[in-house]
């Protein structure tokens, strides 16, 4: 593929899959105000968003094996807390910007146990089989992602492990 059109598809990539997730959010603020239809429409342009996305990771021509795609995701993280989630915080410290280091950190813990997992997941997949998984919990403040049960508490935030989603 030329360099310049594969440009094209990444970025286009990357803008449809925030827009994904933005819709997402924004339907979630929207039920929240009790306004369900805009929720609702939200809901579903995030799905074509979605479609948008899907059809330009394929376009880029990638294979997408579990192997490829997990190594893909340990790079992904590992650089979020080796280089992007270290600086992002650092700024954010000189800067004095609260909200933005509890986020940033909340980010950066987290992805060291993503790092983790897709690992663990490679692996397995290296040794020709699934991943022995148990259920997966997820902290809905921080993030924080544990496996088998959720805590009483969240180490990270400190939310009661009750209000954890389960996977
Ligand atoms: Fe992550
Ligand atoms: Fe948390």
């Amino acid at each position: 593929m030329h360099k310049m059109t594969e440009k094209t598809l990444a970025e286009a990539f990357a803008g449809e899959s925030q827009a994904n997730t933005k819709y997402q959010l924004y339907a979630e603020m929207a039920r929240d105000e009790g306004r369900d239809n805009i929720a609702r429409l939200f809901e579903a342009i995030a799905y074509a968003e979605r479609v948008h996305a899907r059809n330009h990771l394929r376009a880029l021509g990638r294979k997408m094996s579990a192997a490829e795609n997990l190594q893909d995701a340990i790079d992904g993280e590992n650089f979020e807390v080796q280089e992007m989630y270290r600086a992002y915080l650092a700024v954010a410290q000189l800067q004095e910007e609260k909200a933005a280091i509890t986020s940033h950190r909340y980010a950066l813990e987290a992805e060291k146990i993503h790092a983790e997992k897709f690992a663990q997941a490679l692996q397995a997949v290296q040794e020709g089989k699934d991943i022995d998984l148990n259920d997966i919990y997820i902290c809905p403040t921080c993030g924080h992602t544990v496996e088998n049960a959720a805590p009483d508490r969240c180490p990270v935030c400190g939310v009661p492990g009750s209000k954890f989603r389960r996977f």
